[in-house]
């Protein structure tokens, strides 16, 4: 036996089968985005604090195969719902994976991302404390249009949940609403789950026509009523959505700044959960960190720039309006601003890119440079090489890439083309305005342009030129 077993027996369903219409959208609404994770996916996160991978079930039904593979690599079993048919429905496709699961089954519906694992064990604690055969987490909300309300007795036990849609006109006045987060005994839900009839209006069945199923059979159930109703938000709109991803990117930014990170105008910026960011950064207005995005201390991110799943290393300084996706900038260097960086770029420690400098598949060695309107593609450069405005790997001839290999210390005169495959040697010199096609040893100047010539007087003899046939012409 483990010596410390979970606090008790408790497995979760999150129902996420749902398309929902109100966001008007091909997308199943829990595959919608805010805060940097889909919704589905933080409900998943707190699931995970209060119960064991193998004790979560998702219920699929809309665009399954999609919800499914984004789940899965948290360790959740699946059951999909097919056609959804309403809430009560959704956990009556659980009977056969946990029917024989006892102890306490919580049910979580997929839209509600502010959710935390704080709430939900308090919610777990309440229903452990009550012989009621559930408790609900009910808030109460200046508008509350398209909850279902929640008619609690004197005695603080939950009478009925009445959709919104179903509301008698007084009973819209209720401010009270279902959050939509219980938690059931699981052998009493099971034995009174098919009592749930479809609903008249709409054919559904309603999970939350078991509060006056189980008042029937005599048993209570408990609200547990939570001031924060932000928290418990569910979406259901893009506005909801919107409102969602704002509080998500609050909550973020106050954990950083409370954590040691400068964040100038934080409501312009957007951080995704799984940035981490180490202290005395500071990141500028109008910043977006999004995906397995590390930006470690002492660096500045400037205004506008966007990083995306990329590592930023301790005392490097990302330049205003850089973009940045799945690459790697080493301790000190500084990108941009106006740089772009595409996957697989990775500049070396110290090193420097300016504006309109792009890479792509390119390491850029300790110290180098690459300063002005540039583009090095498949390239490894070594150490202490400058490389002149205007250069530009040619690393593609319309069907295959090739490799451009540069050394340690050479000189790229500005408006070089380098056609790869080829290599430059360590200590070399380019000249400027050169078309590299063959490789240059070490050491050596190349030199791969037309040959200037001058010649002298050449202006004033096409003046007059121009002067006798303009008067030949005035005397025709
Ligand atoms: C539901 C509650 C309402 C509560 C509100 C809180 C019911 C009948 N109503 O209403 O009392 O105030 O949540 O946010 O439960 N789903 C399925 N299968 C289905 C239907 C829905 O898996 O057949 C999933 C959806 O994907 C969604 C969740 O259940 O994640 C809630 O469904 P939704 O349609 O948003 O319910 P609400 O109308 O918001
Ligand atoms: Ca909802």
């Amino acid at each position: 036996m483990n010596a410390n077993p979970p606090v008790a027996n408790t497995s979760v369903a999150i129902l996420a089968a749902g398309l929902g219409t109100r966001m008007r959208s091909k997308r199943a609404k829990v595959l919608h985005r805010a805060g940097g994770l889909a919704l589905a996916e933080h409900v998943v996160a707190a699931a995970r604090a209060i119960a064991p991978p193998d004790r979560i079930v998702v219920v699929t039904g809309h665009q399954a195969e999609d919800v499914e593979a984004l789940l899965r690599p948290s360790g959740v079993s699946f059951v999909r719902q097919d056609p959804p048919k309403g809430t009560g429905h959704a956990v009556e496709c659980c009977r056969e994976l946990l029917e024989n699961v006892p102890g306490l089954l919580m049910i979580l519906y997929g839209d509600t991302p502010l959710l935390s694992a704080a709430t939900l064990q308090q919610l777990r604690e309440a229903q452990e404390r009550s012989d009621a055969a559930a408790t609900l987490i009910t808030t109460t909300l200046d508008d509350p249009s398209g909850y279902g309300r929640v008619i609690v007795d004197e005695h603080g036990n939950v009478e009925a949940i009445v959709e919104h849609k179903d509301c008698m006109p007084e009973q819209r006045e209720i401010r009270i609403i279902n959050s939509g987060i219980y938690c059931f005994k699981a052998e009493l839900l099971w034995r009174h789950l098919g009592d749930v009839q479809p609903n008249p209006i709409s054919g559904e069945f309603y999970l939350t026509d078991m509060a006056v199923i189980f008042r029937r059979n005599g048993h209570s159930v408990r609200a547990l009523h939570i001031e924060d109703s932000s928290a418990l938000l569910g979406i259901n709109t893009r506005v909801e959505l919107a409102e969602a991803d704002r509080l998500l990117r609050h909550r973020k930014a106050q954990e950083l700044m409370l954590a040691g990170v400068t964040i100038e105008h934080p409501e312009t910026v957007a951080i995704d959960a799984s940035v981490s960011i180490g202290t005395d950064t500071v990141i500028e207005p109008g910043v977006r960190l999004l995906g397995h995005t590390h930006i470690g201390e002492d660096c500045r991110i400037g205004a506008g720039a966007i990083v995306e799943s990329s590592v930023i290393e301790d005392g490097a300084a990302v330049g205003p309006y850089t973009v940045i996706s799945n690459s790697r900038i080493e301790k000190g260097a500084q990108a941009g601003p106006f740089s772009r960086l595409r996957p697989g770029a990775h500049m070396g420690p110290g090193s420097h890119v300016g504006n309109f400098v792009e890479l792509k598949n390119t390491y850029l060695g300790a110290g180098s440079k690459s300063q002005h309107l540039t583009y090095l593609g498949d390239a490894k450069i070594g150490a202490g090489t400058n490389i002149g405005a205007g250069t530009i790997t040619c690393n593609y001839d319309g069907e295959r890439k090739y490799e451009t290999k540069i050394g340690d210390r050479a000189f790229v005169g500005s408006h070089s083309t380098i056609v790869a495959p080829v290599e430059i040697g360590d200590d070399t010199y380019i000249g400027a305005g050169s078309v590299i096609t063959e490789g240059v040893p070490p050491g050596a100047l190349a030199l791969g342009r037309g040959q200037q010539v001058n010649k002298p007087g050449w202006v004033e003899k096409r003046r007059q030129k121009t002067k006798q046939k303009k008067s030949s012409s005035a005397n025709e």
